[in-house]
């Protein structure tokens, strides 16, 4: 039986109908190249409007790409047409919200239906996502919080915004994700909804669905850790490393791909997590990773810890910037971090499976079977800066695989996506 292959975006949302909802943030600029590349990709677009978003682009520049009357008041004013949300909402193979601001994802969460645009979502039948973009303290906000986790448990789709310069100014956490990724993410959630539609509907899988439907790991619940940790020394200073989170990213959209409920503490890192089964937590420091390992493991099946966390912190936090001393030598005092690998090591059950790193430069194998035992994890993946590709920044990587048992294997270099299958298929 010939299916065409899925993994393409494209073919996703060639012929989608997809209601794009802009508000009022300075992002809204860029919804009109996520527009055209929605279109570009063969969608059909309707662009909903907030009030506040026509302050930031103009309905003419909209309506004028998507070849649509831009929706955004109830009625038109000259002749009392009335604009049916609930069409809408069932016209819609899809909705996208991109800018959502901290307004917009506060009236979603609380049902407040004072525009056009939060009616038609409260009307809408297809998958909704929601792409925010607001100041970092907004975002980190206890209440902003609450409401995208509330928007998660009602089964919205949120795409993590990026780290990055803000309107404000400021640097941190709070930037729409660029409008490229957030297609790709639109595209790759429908496929691996696709996807799963056609392995429930159809248990004779074509060769070129065989990654997709390997579901080997599906109802487990795992967690990874990725990316560096930052160790803050001052307000604009810290101690971090090099890691790119590219390494603990792949495994965690392999174990979701393979049907994984997958929860993901990452550190500072530049990267955006695709799959819908990923649920990302974003961290700074090695104590902030270590509060929440510790909170997800016990509901965990298995961890797989690929972060490269601080072993160390500086014992005393400056408030204010450290000035240079001309002349002097500045001496930071550093105090050690909590050992994530080796507190779940002592936590872990006997149906749970522990797997750490050890990112070695010399004395590789010893070390790494040191930090086995004294971790208590039942495999480690050896990977050393030796080896030439491997370990930080790079898209590859060459590991080994060390078990408990005191076996092991060793893989050529690869690139990081198949060693996360490699580490997943030995492993999981
Ligand atoms: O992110 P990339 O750029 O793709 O690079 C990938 C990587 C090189 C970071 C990755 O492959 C890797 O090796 N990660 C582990 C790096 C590391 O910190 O190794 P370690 O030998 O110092 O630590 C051993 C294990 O203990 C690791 O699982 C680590 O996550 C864990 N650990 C370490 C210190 C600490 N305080 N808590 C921990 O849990």
């Amino acid at each position: 039986m010939h299916r065409s292959r899925l993994t393409g975006k494209e073919v996703m949302l060639k012929g989608k109908k997809i209601v794009l909802g802009i508000t009022g943030s300075i992002a809204a600029y860029k919804a009109a190249y996520l527009c055209r590349a929605l279109i570009k990709k063969g969608a059909e677009v309707q662009v909903v409007m907030t009030p506040a978003a026509k302050e930031f682009i103009t309905p003419v520049t909209l309506s004028a790409l998507t070849q649509k009357p831009v929706v955004s008041e109830f009625f038109t004013a000259n002749d009392g047409t009335w604009h049916s949300h609930v069409d809408l909402g069932l016209w819609a193979d899809l909705m996208l919200i991109a800018p959502a601001t901290a307004a917009t994802i506060g009236k979603m969460a609380n049902g407040i239906a004072d525009n056009m645009l939060i009616t038609t979502y409260l009307s809408m039948k297809a998958p909704v996502f929601v792409a925010p973009a607001m100041d970092l303290d907004m975002l980190a906000h206890p209440s902003t919080q609450h409401n995208l986790e509330k928007l998660r448990a009602y089964g919205n789709h949120i795409i993590e915004p990026a780290t990055g310069h803000l309107a404000s100014n400021l640097e941190g956490k709070g930037r729409m994700e660029e409008p490229d990724t957030i297609v790709t993410i639109v595209g790759a959630t429908l496929a691996v909804a696709h996807n799963d539609n056609v392995a429930h509907n159809d248990h004779v899988a074509h060769d070129d669905n065989v990654a997709h439907n390997d579901k080997t790991l599906a109802k487990k619940k795992i967690l990874l850790t990725a990316g560096p940790t930052y160790e803050k020394i001052d307000p604009v200073r810290f101690i971090g490393n090099f890691s790119s989170g590219k390494m603990g990213f792949a495994l965690a959209e392999t174990c979701a791909e393979r049907g994984a409920e997958v929860v993901l503490i990452a550190g500072p890192v530049h990267l955006q997590a695709i799959h819908p089964n990923i649920r990302r937590i974003d961290v700074t420091s090695a104590e902030e990773m270590y509060h929440e390992a510790v909170k997800y493991f016990p509901k965990m099946d298995a961890a797989i810890l690929c972060a490269a966390v601080a072993d160390y912190q500086p014992a005393h936090y400056a408030a204010g910037k450290l000035k240079r001393q001309p002349g002097k030598s500045l001496t930071v005092e550093l105090k050690p971090n909590p050992d994530i690998a080796a507190a779940l090591g002592q936590m872990k059950t006997n149906k749970q499976t522990l797997i750490g790193f050890a990112l070695e430069t010399d004395k590789e194998w010893t070390n790494a079977r040191e930090k086995l035992t004294r971790k208590n994890l039942d495999f480690i993946v050896l990977n050393s800066l030796n080896d030439e590709g491997a370990g930080f920044q790079g898209d590859t990587n060459k590991v080994s695989i060390i078990a408990a048992n005191g076996t092991s294997e060793t893989f050529p270099l690869k690139s990081k996506k198949e060693v996360a299958e490699d580490i997943v298929t030995r492993v999981l």
